[in-house]
């Protein structure tokens, strides 16, 4: 096989000035008037809405048997780690298109039988994008009946996703609400004009704009690209000329580099090209810094606006002067209060940008002088180990209630009334700059039964970066779990220091 064609498989950000304005509620109304309902939702309707929608063991299994045979639209695969959510929809009987890519590595999935269908789209054209979206949605309709739902697990697609699913009427967030989750500066906007707390923030389009932020803003601040994710490009700045220094620097690294859907680094060339076609975002935020511990808050809305669930995690401090996450823990430890608190304005953010109905990762810090505050709404099932740790603390499954969601049955998770399983998951980032020598440091932890995972993430003979020298990379994941939630802290904490005693880096 040769290189994959990037820009063939590459959803960029500038794909979302070519995606059709939002429809006017007359236009909306008049889809939905000529569009028949889909098979699950004239099921739903059938039945007694306080069975489908009951939050427990029967009403799971209610659900459930509503949703086995649903066809669901899932726009963009993610990379290869998110494998398991395709699973889990195979088992729960879900029938899977996908559209991405040519060369995506899910197109493997249809051979597996573990989803039914894929569909390449060329993501070269950016302004035939939607359209040849919208043509395999129609293929999909012909070849297996009628669509229940579209919906994404991957951040790039949430826009596409939402402007396709409102032209085939079905459920899915509004497309303004999706742009004001992915713009930042627009976050900070409606969470303002709520009247919700609001870090002082400025927009740093060029150099020129640089003096004005620190004067509105001041320091500590955070300067961030305003569409990012992963914390690349998000940096503390103390004063004047360190938010120079490192505005220049984060700014050149962006426009030296674009990631395809696979995170996939670019060469050289390839990445002139891109920089040359606009894909590199190059607006940042600069924000006040937040201080205090910081939070996840997972957030199910029912289709009718009712909060269903709402669970916090705790994240660990990072390596500052970046961002790049270390550890967490589920249940939360900090007060109930203050859990209260975080998820009350976790939800009102979610609703004062326009979503209704969903599954959203939100992300807060619990400050020292101005309580809880937002940091961003992601409009999706959180990444990494977030679906494995609401399944084992309560009983949760959020590829579930998206899957439910989307078709528009009722979201109402059974959940645990106290923690299953007390869960402590760590990134171990690199400590050093240099070439690793060694893997095996994970190898005697395999068979530690409070062990869910222990693996290195960077093969033997990689470079690896260290905070001295830039944002760190990750080397090591691990994830323990315990029936109290300090040992598994704890637990966590003892096997990150034998790894960083064992690992060599040289
Ligand atoms: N104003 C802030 N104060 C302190 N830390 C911040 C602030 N904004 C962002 N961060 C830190 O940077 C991380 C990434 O920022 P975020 O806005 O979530 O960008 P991304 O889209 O890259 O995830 C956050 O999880 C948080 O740790
Ligand atoms: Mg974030």
């Amino acid at each position: 096989m040769g290189r994959p064609n990037i820009a063939a498989n590459f959803m960029s950000p500038t794909m979302y000035g070519s995606l059709p304005k939002a429809l006017s509620s007359e236009e909306r109304l008049s889809i939905s008037r000529n569009t028949p309902m889909s098979a699950s939702l004239r099921e739903v309707q059938n039945r007694t809405p306080a069975k489908v929608s009951a939050p427990t063991r029967a009403g799971r299994a209610l659900r459930r048997s509503l949703l086995k045979g649903c066809v669901i639209v899932i726009v963009v695969a993610g990379y290869s780690g998110k494998r398991f959510i395709y699973e889990r929809a195979h088992e729960l009987g879900v029938r899977v298109v996908i559209i991405d890519g040519p060369d995506s590595w899910a197109k493997t999935l249809v051979g597996e039988k573990v989803i039914e269908k894929f569909y390449p789209v060329d993501f070269t054209d950016e302004a035939a994008i939607f359209d040849k979206c919208l043509v395999r949605i129609k293929q999909a309709e012909a070849e297996l009946g009628q669509v229940d739902g579209i919906c994404s697990f991957w951040e790039a697609a949430q826009a596409l996703v939402a402007s396709l699913a409102e032209r085939q009427g079905l459920l899915a967030h509004p497309p303004a609400a999706v742009e004001n989750a992915r713009e930042k500066q627009n976050t900070r906007s409606c969470m303002k004009a709520a009247g919700l707390p609001t870090p002082a923030n400025h927009l740093i389009k060029s150099g020129a704009d640089v003096k004005r932020a620190a004067e509105v803003v001041g320091f500590p601040a955070v300067i961030k690209p305003i569409s990012g994710a992963a914390s690349e490009g998000v940096v503390r700045v103390d004063s004047l000329e360190q938010l120079v220094k490192v505005y220049e620097r984060e700014s050149k690294k962006i426009k030296a580099k674009a990631i395809d859907s696979n995170t996939t680094t670019l060469d050289d060339k390839t990445a002139e090209q891109e920089r040359a076609r606009g894909r590199a975002e190059l607006t940042f935020m600069m924000e006040q810094y937040l201080d205090g511990p910081e939070v996840d808050v997972d957030v199910l809305l029912n289709s009718d606006g009712d909060v269903v669930y709402g669970n916090v995690t705790d994240n660990w401090p990072t390596i500052e002067p970046y961002f790049n996450e270390t550890g967490s823990n589920c249940p939360s430890i900090l007060s109930l209060q203050q859990q209260r608190e975080l998820c009350q304005l976790s939800v009102a953010a979610v609703k004062c940008m326009g979503f209704v109905v969903g599954n959203f990762h939100v992300e807060c810090k619990y400050t020292s002088s101005n309580g809880p505050q937002l940091i961003e709404v992601n409009a999706r099932m959180g990444g990494g180990p977030v679906y494995a740790m609401n399944q084992f603390v309560w009983g949760v499954d959020l590829v579930e209630e998206q899957f439910l969601g989307c078709c528009g049955i009722p979201s109402r998770p059974y959940l645990s009334k106290t923690p299953q399983k007390c869960i402590a998951e760590f990134s171990i980032n690199a400590q050093k700059t240099g070439t690793l020598q060694n893997v095996d440091w994970v190898d005697k932890f395999q068979d530690d039964l409070h062990v869910v995972y222990a693996r290195s993430i960077v093969e033997e003979g990689a470079k690896v970066v260290c905070v001295e020298d830039g944002l760190p990379t990750w080397v090591a994941e691990l994830m323990v779990w315990d029936a109290d939630v300090n040992k598994a802290i704890a637990h966590v904490l003892d096997i990150e220091k034998d790894i960083q005693e064992n690992i060599v880096i040289t």
